[in-house]
Parts: C-alpha cells; structure tokens; sequence
C-alpha cells in the first residue's frame, strides 16, 4: 500500500510505529521498497556514506536531486523524504522554498526534511505553504556540527531540554508532518512524543518514538568509519559483500570464472571462416 503524510497521521493516532531508512540509489530503494518500509529517506548522510566525506557540509542540491530522483524511480509505496542540504534553507525562506521545490520536481521526492526548530519555523510554514511536506529533525542536527563541535548527545541539561521541547511544538504549529529526533536521552524523547501531535522518528532516541529510521549502510553492517552506539547490525552484509569479491578475485585470477554457464556460444564453422 503506498506511504503518504497521511499514512504518518494514522499511525500516530493509532499508536503503530512507523519505519524508515535511508537510500541512495535505485536498487536498494527497490530492496528496502519491497520489504514493506514505510518510507526512504534520501538522507544528506549520502556525504558520509557514499560520497566518503567526514560531514554532511559539501553535500550540494545536485547531489540531492541527483539521488532522490534515482531512489524515486525504485520506490513504489515508500514515501520518499528528500534532504534539503546545508545552506539551501539557512539563507531564506525564498531559497528554501526555491530549493524545495527542486529536490520535488527534479529528485521527484514526496516531501523534504530539514534540520533545527524555530529558527527555520518560517521556511517550513512557506514551504508547506508551497504544498510540499516537511519532515523537521532535532537533537543531533548534522549541519550543525560545527556548532556543536563533535557528534554528541544532545538536550542533557535542564535548559537544552527545554528547548528541545518548544522546538518539537514550534516545528509542529510551523506545519511539519512529523520530526526526527537524534540522538536525546530516551526519556527526553518520550516526553515530546507526548507533547507533539505528529510523528516523531527517533534514532539514538530510544524506543519510545512513533517510528524508527536508521542509514542503511549501519544496520547492515557496510560502513565501518564510525559506528554510533544507537546502530544495531541487523545483518553483516559487508563482510558477505567482501567475501564474495575475493572468491571473484581468486576464480578469474584462476581462469575458473567465466565458465561455459556464463559465456555465449557461436558456430565453431564461422569462426574458422575467420582465421
Ligand atoms: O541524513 C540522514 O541520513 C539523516 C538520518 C540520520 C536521520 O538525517
């Protein structure tokens, strides 16, 4: 059945949880479509996980639409949230309207997500004023890792807390359909799920969100630069991915790959014709 923002709304008012991953390309968005997830995430983590930088900063709007439209095209039923990549929303509600609607008409996604609370409340009331759907995300904010001067976990002291809190309501009453919350302490997270009336989508933020989403790469054990605490490795593909390129390796070094079963035949007269 195909995911929409109305899909979040029921879940959250019948209390089952939502799933989400993230995808880059268009065969694992048919992997990931086709098992029943609810949505994809085009995550600008594609800088860390594909495109081998340290952060998230140098990921552009073309790299974006480039991967979105891809994932798009493999997703049948998933709803497909696009990441709006730094510094395509910061600058001013018209770039991020601009912006927005770029990464739908190019990238072809179904909504887009962007990081942090008030401060871009008026992007996210002007985009969906625009008619696009706005995933917000809190707590850990990538972008931003400058600011925060390291990956950490986010909302401990009394006065982060706080603020994480009417940063949750603020994103809600701006028109967001649901908010992702990384990395705060289980019981924070808890506490604005209850607040909020929309979706909240945890990862580090324990197991007492509306829905869960986690970078592919993680939980299937394919990406090893830095492995958060909150990553379970549901499967470690990467190792079965490494062995099957040495059996690769060894069998063509041994002349053993290709065999017949792999190889097309011709007439052996019209090939003597040709010596
Ligand atoms: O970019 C991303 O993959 C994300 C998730 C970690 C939520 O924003």
């Amino acid at each position: 059945m195909k995911n929409t923002v109305l899909t979040f709304k029921q879940a959250k008012e019948n209390g089952s949880k939502l799933t989400m991953l993230t995808a880059y390309d268009y065969s694992m968005a048919k992997l990931i479509d086709e098992s029943g997830i609810n949505s994809i995430l085009v995550g600008d983590s594609l800088g860390n996980v594909i495109l081998g930088y340290e952060d998230t900063i140098s990921v552009t709007m073309e790299d974006m639409i480039h991967h979105s439209a891809a994932v798009a095209r493999g997703a049948k039923n998933a709803l497909v949230i696009c990441d709006m990549p730094f510094m395509s929303y910061q600058t001013s509600v018209y770039d991020a309207v601009v912006n927005a609607g770029r990464l739908m008409k190019e990238g072809r996604a179904s909504a887009v997500k962007l990081e942090g609370g008030k401060e871009v409340c008026a992007q996210i009331r002007a985009i969906v004023d625009a008619g696009i759907p706005v995933c917000a995300h809190l707590g850990l904010t990538p972008q931003s890792i400058n600011a925060f001067g390291g990956f950490k976990v986010q909302g401990k002291t009394e006065a982060a807390a706080k603020k994480l809190i009417e940063d949750a309501k603020a994103v809600e009453e701006a028109g967001a359909f649901a908010v992702v919350l990384e990395c705060v302490p289980e019981a924070l997270a808890k506490l604005v799920t209850e607040k909020v009336s929309i979706p909240t989508i945890g990862i580090g933020a324990g197991n007492v969100c509306d829905g869960q989403v986690l970078v592919y790469q993680d939980m299937l054990g394919m990406f090893s630069d830095f492995t958060p605490k909150f990553v379970k490795r549901f499967a470690d593909i990467g190792s079965v991915m490494k062995e099957a390129f040495k059996a690769y390796d060894e069998e063509v070094k041994a002349g053993t790959f290709p065999s017949k079963e792999h190889t097309y035949a011709i007439d052996d007269d019209i090939i003597e014709k040709l010596y």
